[in-house]
This record gives structure tokens, sequence and C-alpha cells, in this order.
């Protein structure tokens, strides 16, 4: 028997004003598009903004549903517009925004296991890994450099040959 370790490394900053200048602008994106989201079942509204490899500005927010199983998570709103849009076209980056409007806002969130598993196929689809950036509406911020960090022993396309 061996035992195996998995660890991964990641940045936290204090503020979203000790970011660069670039990924200060798309997580202040990520932070007003949350305004676009449809919660009214859980009054917690997520905005995902991504900037891609062509340079174009995808946005997706949370759009939930009376039959709660039908709700849209903001990452994977995201994910299908992208590939709709610029199919083919890598992820460089992706803000998470949330404003809880129950509470505050103040620490990262950081996406559901069904969107890292869409995350996960996203940077294999175009063969680029996607660089996420974590926040609230203000406090501390994380940067995970590829999304696939946040899924060890991952089930994919590989598993269906
Ligand atoms: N939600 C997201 O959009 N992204 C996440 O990473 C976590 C959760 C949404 C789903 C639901 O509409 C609401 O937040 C509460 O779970």
């Amino acid at each position: 028997m061996n035992k195996e370790l998995y660890q991964f490394a990641y940045e936290v900053y204090n503020s979203v004003e000790d970011l660069n200048e670039q990924d200060a602008w798309l997580v202040n994106e990520a932070r007003e598009v949350t305004a676009n989201a449809y919660a009214p079942y859980s009054n917690f509204n997520v905005g995902a903004v991504a900037k891609l490899a062509n340079g174009e500005i995808v946005a997706g927010t949370n759009q939930e549903n009376a039959s709660y199983p039908v709700g849209i998570c903001a990452e994977r709103v995201l994910l299908a517009s992208a590939a709709s849009l610029y199919p083919n076209i890598a992820i460089d980056t992706i803000a998470i925004s949330y404003h809880n409007i129950n509470g505050v806002s103040s620490h990262p969130i950081s996406p559901c296991g069904m969107c890292r598993q869409s995350l996960v196929e996203y940077e294999e689809r175009v063969k680029q890994p996607i660089r996420l950036i974590l926040s609230g509406m203000d406090g501390k911020v994380i940067v995970v450099e590829k999304a696939n960090l946040l899924l060890p022993l991952s089930f994919g396309s590989i598993d269906l040959k």
C-alpha cells in the first residue's frame, strides 16, 4: 500500500487593491455583475467574469428557478456562454464574486463541485488551464492558478475510453 499526498499552493491577497490592475478590474466586474443574478430563492447573487485568450470578456450569473434543481450556477452559465460565443477559445482567467443579501460577503467563495467538474472539462477541451480569482464584495482575494487543482482525482473523458 502506498499513501499519496495531494496539496496545492494558492495566493491570498488582503484586498482587491493588492492585485495588479487587470485582475482588480476583472474582480470589480464580477462584483458588479452580481446585480444581474436571478436568485430570489437563495438571495445569494453570484457573478463570474472571464477574460478569454482572444481578449473578449464574458460574464455569467446564477439563474435560479422555482423548481430549485433547474437553477444554474454563475460559473456554468459563463462557460456555456463562452463556448457558444467563442468556441475553442481558451479562458485565461475567471473572477468570481458574490453578494449575499442575507449577510456579509467578505470572504471568498469557491466554485461548487459541479462547477469544478465543468471547469476541468473546459480546461481539457481547449488545452489551457483557467486561472481563478475568488472573492466577495470586499475582503481577502484568493488566486488559484489552475481550476483542476480544486478537483484532484477527477473523472474525465479519458475514463470513458
Ligand atoms: N452558486 C453559484 O452560482 N456559484 C457557486 O460557486 C456557488 C453557488 C449559486 C447557486 C445558487 O443559485 C446560489 O448560489 C446558492 O447556492
